[in-house]
């Protein structure tokens, strides 16, 4: 049966919102939680959410927004902490005591279900913290007790809001580009459907106790998407892939940068492993993925050439 009422972690993120969105289109009832409730106040306009300030990392706060929930999905995860072994701290908390809590909070709520946004490629001896973390994270929740779902999502995409737009800001910056893991494969999947997979689980049965990778259609290495993008907004560049230890002192330098973090060396570590879905797989349900080629134009709309003269330069690729 599908739930009448979720408790959304992470609804104010990128794949947390479309989950909302759909969600609200079904006319469920919403309790989305959040540090910072400006970033959750796009949320505020759909009907049937109640975004509330709260501190998921508190017992007795989680415990009462299981209040009155039929089911949990949580979305939250974060790209880079301080470092430590096996993973640094803030992984620690986000990836794996939080989905530990989740999980037991909702149990002892007598909230049977819970959906559980992990990462593909996440594996106890996988080569980086965030992986690694992930895939603690996902143990802890299999060991709890409730009918839980896991999905391990590809690099995501979508609605202006994608990872392609940190290539593209420097593909219009720079003349080259040199690129960490140019060889490193990926099978981006759109936020679309990462949500409504998770959506459809919420109502499945056969869902319960299954982890379900989610990937698109097609296989790019990180140099093809680099180049797609530069293509998209009229700005080629060559792409030069760094050797190790080039791209280890690239991941030095912009993790000591200030300014918020854009890459680490723990990112260059994840990046060690292709992040695609065994052979033939794709979306679970039946789902039809859609196609990154098809899509990339929108992610990049406010990239892309306005007037004559940029046009007349990204043609002569200047
Ligand atoms: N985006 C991708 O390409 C990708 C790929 C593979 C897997 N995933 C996984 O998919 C899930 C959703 O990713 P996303 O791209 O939607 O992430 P996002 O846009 O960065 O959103 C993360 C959400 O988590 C919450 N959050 C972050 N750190 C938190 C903390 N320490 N404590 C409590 N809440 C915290 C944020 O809530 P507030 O700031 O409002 O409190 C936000 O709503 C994550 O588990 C991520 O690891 C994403």
């Amino acid at each position: 049966m599908f739930p009448n009422t979720v408790l959304l972690i992470g609804g104010s993120g990128f794949v947390g919102s479309h989950v909302a969105s759909l969600l609200a289109e079904r006319n469920v009832r919403m309790v989305v939680p959040t540090r910072r409730r400006d970033r959750a106040k796009h949320l505020i306009l759909l009907p049937m959410v109640d975004v509330v300030d709260a501190d998921v990392h508190d017992p007795v706060q989680l415990a009462r927004l299981m209040h009155g929930v039929d089911a949990v999905v949580n979305c939250v995860g974060i790209l880079h902490s301080r470092s430590g072994q096996p993973w640094g701290r803030d992984f620690e908390r986000a990836h794996v005591a939080l989905p530990r809590a989740v999980a037991a909070a909702a149990q002892a709520a007598g909230v049977r279900r819970v959906v559980h946004v992990s990462a593909l490629g996440a594996a106890d001896n996988a080569p980086s913290g965030y992986l690694r973390s992930k895939a603690a994270g996902e143990t802890a929740v299999r060991a709890s007790g409730v009918d839980w779902t896991v999905f391990r999502p590809s690099l995501i995409y979508g609605n202006g809001q994608c990872f392609l737009r940190l290539f593209a800001s420097l593909l219009k910056k720079f003349p080259v580009m040199p690129l960490a893991g140019a060889d490193t494969r990926y099978q981006p999947v759109s936020v679309r459907d990462v949500a409504r997979c998770i959506v459809h689980a919420l109502g499945s049965e056969e869902a319960i106790g299954q982890t379900y990778s989610l990937c698109g259609p097609r296989v790019y290495t990180m140099r093809e998407l680099v180049k797609m993008t530069g293509r998209a907004i009229g700005s080629e560049r060559c792409v030069i892939g760094l050797p190790g230890p080039l791209a280890q002192l690239q991941a030095l330098a912009l993790e000591l940068a200030p300014g918020p973090t854009l890459m680490s060396r723990d990112n260059l570590r994840s990046m060690q492993v292709d992040s695609v879905c065994e052979a033939g797989c794709s979306l679970p349900f039946g789902f039809a993925p859609a196609i990154l080629d098809n899509e990339i134009a929108d992610c990049l709309v406010d990239f892309r050439p306005t007037d004559r003269f940029e046009l007349a330069r990204s043609r002569a690729h200047r």
